[in-house]
């Protein structure tokens, strides 16, 4: 008997038909972009994580989706509810890439894609397992071993994983990739700091 234990859960939604992607990219637009130290050639309206673009720039439809997508995810995932503190949005040019990192001070993360380009670099999204495995030698990839996978983009597509999960992507192929992401946390643990 083979257990296959302690998997790692990483959503996938299509809000193609709940969100106007034209009004989304519009918003991209004002949104207030500026350089950022995870991005090459990209930019980003990231500000502290004070800021939550979603809200600021009333993108309602999709912040209502995304909400009912993380509330399916923790149930899924048996996690307490959890609600979006800060949004932005990104854009990476061509021959543009975003450096490994986390979403430290947040529970889940996510990505949405309000438009896709076939050359589009997809999400590396790094096996959490992977900073043990110091001395085992690969053969060939399993779903033990791979030591990422990666989501292409898809106009439409949101996806969720815990925000401990490293992840970067190569060098994006097309004219420019379009991202909105948010972090999360608690509703009992904000409900907490905010009283
Ligand atoms: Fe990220």
């Amino acid at each position: 008997m083979m257990h296959k234990l302690f998997p790692t859960l990483i959503a996938e939604y299509d809000l193609s038909d709940k969100v106007d992607n034209v009004e989304v990219m519009k918003k991209i637009g004002i949104s207030g972009m500026l350089m950022h130290g995870t991005l090459s050639k990209g930019m980003s309206s990231y500000m502290g994580g004070y800021d939550c673009a979603l809200t600021r720039l009333a993108m309602k439809d999709l912040q209502t989706a995304i909400k009912e997508c993380l509330d399916d995810y923790c149930k899924e995932a048996g996690l307490e509810e959890n609600v979006i503190v800060n949004s932005w949005c990104n854009v990476l040019k061509e021959g543009g890439y975003v450096k490994r990192h986390r979403h430290d001070k947040s529970v889940l993360s996510g990505a949405y894609y309000p438009a896709s380009d076939p050359d589009d670099c997809p999400l590396l999204i790094e096996n959490p397992t992977q900073i043990y495995k110091m001395t085992e030698t690969k053969v060939y990839d399993t779903e033990y071993n791979v030591s990422a996978i990666g989501v292409p983009t898809q106009a439409g597509k949101l996806v969720i994983w815990p925000s401990y999960l490293y992840h970067e992507t190569q060098k994006n192929s097309s004219e420019e990739r379009f991202t909105i992401s948010f972090n999360t946390l608690d509703k009992s643990y904000l409900n907490a700091i905010r009283n």
